[in-house]
């Protein structure tokens, strides 16, 4: 929590994301889990993006990569990505397989999950797959390849990283195979890293070991960072900016201070109410707000946060979609803020 918001002469957004919806099409009817999300993602600065289980935050990180399964897919919006030579490609249009989607996906964006065995491979030595990642990204000998391979799993906190270079996936601890996909997914150096809750799995320790890792080499590589996760300590710890997500739309932007200063929509603020306390761990952690998230095909009209928002306004939340508006120094999509009243 110690930058400022960027200033007008920071470099441009490597990431702009404009008016994005990515729908399910299933037999029962039809998801909306993006629906619709404006978010800027920078160099150097890590977005934390917070909501309840549910609210689209995988499958909006998904959709950046293009890694929505059926019956998922993009339906609307854009996603501007600007690589390092300045150009601007839209991955929301790029076509599914191209060498284009491909090559971005392995060097300049890389991903990491909840479960570490969907990126690396079974069968393989470890250290082998982060060697092969390497040359196949980055221009090195194979000896360089190794070095580097050996060091990468050094950084990631991994314990006589020589002699694991030669360990299967299948002879780590749950905790140790984390930290190899991320050193995977660090050793092509991107220039944006998605973390899909990577640290919900592990103890305390190491997760504040691999935050650590991910703002050093954030740093140091002026890398963009998009963190999800639903751990306001995270939050306040790493993030920058902060976006938060409600039924597939983002509800409200603002930098880090300003969501734990004064958080304004009802939803953020019932979030941040539910502060941890000591000895609570990650888990326990899941905000307790009244009702419950409406089942994904029955959206409620206007405001989707109405069904269980204190300050409910009839005539206006339910009969109106609020849309995200400049107040304060971030934004918010909320009709007690909007200035607006009930249709006349
Ligand atoms: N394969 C799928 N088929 C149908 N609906 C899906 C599928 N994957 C995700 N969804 C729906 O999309 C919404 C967003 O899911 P997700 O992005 O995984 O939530 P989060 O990561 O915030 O917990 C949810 O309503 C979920 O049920
Ligand atoms: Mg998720």
């Amino acid at each position: 929590m110690t930058q400022p918001t960027p200033m007008p002469t920071d470099p441009p957004p490597m990431i702009e994301i404009r008016g994005l919806k990515t729908h399910f099409f299933t037999d029962d009817g039809l998801v909306k889990a993006v629906e619709g999300v404006d978010l800027d993602i920078h160099p150097n600065r890590t977005v934390c993006l917070l909501g309840e289980s549910g609210c689209g935050k995988s499958i909006l990180a998904r959709s950046i990569l293009r890694i929505v399964d059926a019956p998922g897919r993009i339906v609307g919006g854009h996603i501007l990505y600007r690589s390092a030579d300045g150009r601007t490609v839209d991955l929301a249009r790029a076509r599914p397989g191209s060498r284009e989607l491909r090559d971005i996906r392995g060097q300049d964006i890389a991903m990491i999950f909840q479960e570490p065995m969907s990126s690396l491979g079974p069968i393989q030595k470890i250290g082998r797959q982060i060697t092969e990642t390497i040359l196949l990204h980055r221009q090195m000998s194979k000896a360089e390849a190794r070095e580097e391979a050996i060091e990468m799993l050094a950084r990631v906190g991994i314990p006589r990283p020589a002699e694991r270079f030669h360990a299967y996936p299948f002879e780590l601890s749950g905790g140790m195979r984390q930290r190899a996909m991320i050193a995977m997914a660090l050793c092509c150096q991107p220039r944006l890293l998605i973390a899909d809750e990577p640290t919900t799995a592990l103890d305390v320790t190491t997760q504040a070991q691999i935050l650590d890792l991910i703002a050093e080499l954030k740093e140091e590589l002026q890398m963009a960072v998009l963190l999800i996760t639903h751990d306001l300590g995270v939050v306040a710890e790493v993030a920058e900016d902060v976006a938060v997500m409600y039924m597939g739309k983002i509800v409200e932007k603002s930098d880090v201070f300003g969501l734990f200063e004064a958080p304004k929509h009802p939803y953020a603020r019932a979030l941040l109410e539910s502060v941890p306390r000591i000895g609570m761990t990650g888990r326990d952690r899941l905000p307790a707000i009244r009702g419950m998230v409406p089942h994904p095909l029955a959206r409620p009209s206007g405001c989707t946060f109405r069904t269980r928002c204190d300050q409910f306004m009839p005539g206006i939340c339910d009969v109106r979609e609020p849309v995200l508006k400049p107040c304060g120094d971030g934004e918010v999509a909320c009709f007690l803020h909007s200035g607006e009243t009930a249709d006349v």
